[in-house]
């Protein structure tokens, strides 16, 4: 499907977004994994998340639906059923990657598949210390999926140090350790999303090599009530929109405001974002609160090394701002970016190219100045949901607008972006 989208010239309104991703993905799993009944409010709406809901009902987990609310039946420790078939993980990374930790410490064998896109991204990341921890994982000849997991009484408690700066892989490690009586130590030497260790009240402790988190047992999840805040991944591509379209003001509600992942608002106030955080709270052990966004002129800054996995899914769109704003905009050190839905450096410097930017690419990262010189371009989505809408941001701030070709991979993370766009006043030039 090729969607086109005209210039927007103000945007104004508020804006309600579904719950963040990560959270739901972990709320699911750890409903699922606690003996009885969980509700999850405004839990995301996203393709991935329904592989992880259409996953823990293969394991014998049963789920209600109630206006906002998911009830969940969760089966309690090691009481989960052996799948009938292969437990499909569709596009989502953090389905697969998270399972694989949970599934090594069942006593039954399970095999997890996915789409053409996720079968091509790494999994030796997780196998490798998953294995190590005595774990029974085989991977494709590739290192990714389908992976065989076979039942082992050989799994023992892991002090690891990680490799890759990865919040899946942290996570795996630690769905693993939460059936071990003995205590794992996990050190991340660069800091991840830490939703994980926030539902389950993990203690961390922060040492001259990382931030150490201890996991065992006694951490395993129990029932849960919890509301979902919006996320701020998706709020991202409104952020961006809003600031660069002139005399916009918007207020997103109720975002998720958790420091693993706010690297996106302090880069866009660095460049001069007028972005402000309004009614901030804390529920869950998650900050949250509204954005407001105001029209900027924003110039490009130097984007600090160790925020780049607190930003990493955000960088496709803070590319779009930052071809907007004054300056090259340059990034670098964020070779993981070739291993997303995408190969997110490639899908980007591609459609800049294509629109008439300059553009030089890097093994990890590229840079990108000048102005867009072709009328009306067509991007490429790539199948990837988050460079979809990062053009479709890109095309609302072009005067003749663009299309996206392959829009419909948005559901992947945000099924509803067309109907947030409409139900925010805006008024563009057709
Ligand atoms: C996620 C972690 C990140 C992120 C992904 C979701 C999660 O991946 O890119 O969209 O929910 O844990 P990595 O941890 O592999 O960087």
């Amino acid at each position: 499907m090729i969607q086109n989208f005209h210039y927007v010239e103000n945007l104004y309104g508020q804006l309600y977004l579904p719950g963040d991703k990560s959270i739901s993905h972990r709320a699911i799993m750890f409903s699922s994994m606690a003996e009885g009944k969980s509700i999850v409010k405004n839990c995301s709406n996203a393709d991935d998340v329904k592989s992880t809901i259409s996953c823990f009902k293969k394991l014998g987990v049963q789920f209600k639906y109630d206006e906002d609310k998911i009830i969940i039946e969760g089966r309690g420790f090691k009481n989960f059923l052996k799948p009938d078939g292969e437990l499909y993980a569709g596009n989502s990374g953090t389905t697969a990657r998270l399972l694989s930790g949970l599934l090594c410490a069942q006593s039954f064998e399970s095999i997890i598949t996915g789409d053409e896109s996720l079968s091509k991204r790494p999994m030796m990341r997780v196998v490798e210390p998953l294995n190590s921890m005595g774990a029974d994982i085989i991977a494709s000849e590739k290192g990714t999926l389908p992976l065989i997991i076979k039942p082992s009484n050989k799994l023992h408690p892991i002090n690891y140090k990680m490799k890759v700066a990865s919040a899946q892989v942290k996570s795996a490690i630690i769905l693993s350790a939460l059936h071990l009586e003995d205590e794992s130590i996990i050190i991340e030497p660069v800091p991840t999303r830490n939703h994980t260790e926030k539902l389950l009240g993990l203690k961390t402790e922060i040492s001259d090599e990382g931030t150490k988190i201890f996991v065992s047992k006694k951490n395993y999840p129990t029932c849960i009530d919890i509301t979902v805040p919006a996320d701020i991944s998706t709020a991202a591509f409104f952020i961006v929109l809003g600031l660069l379209s002139k005399d916009s003001n918007i207020l997103i509600e109720n975002v998720s405001l958790n420091e693993t992942r706010t690297g996106i608002l302090s880069v866009l106030k660095s460049m001069g974002g007028k972005i402000f955080i309004e009614n901030e709270l804390i529920e869950n052990g998650e900050k949250k609160g509204d954005i407001r966004i105001m029209s900027s002129d924003l110039k490009n800054v130097d984007i600090p090394v160790e925020l780049i996995p607190n930003i990493i899914d955000e960088i496709p769109v803070l590319s779009i701002a930052g071809v907007f704003a004054d300056g090259k905009f340059k990034i670098t050190n964020a070779k993981e970016l070739r291993v997303k839905e995408s190969d997110r450096i490639k899908a980007l410097c591609t459609n800049f190219k294509n629109a008439g930017l300059n553009v030089n690419e890097f093994e990890d990262g590229f840079e990108v100045y000048g102005k867009v010189n072709v009328k009306k371009p067509v991007f490429e989505s790539y199948g990837d949901h988050r460079i979809a809408m990062a053009f479709a941001v890109m095309s609302m701030l072009l005067e003749e607008g663009g299309d996206i070709n392959n829009f419909e991979c948005v559901s992947v993370s945000n099924p509803e972006f067309l109907n947030q766009l409409a139900a925010l006043g805006y008024n563009s030039k057709i």
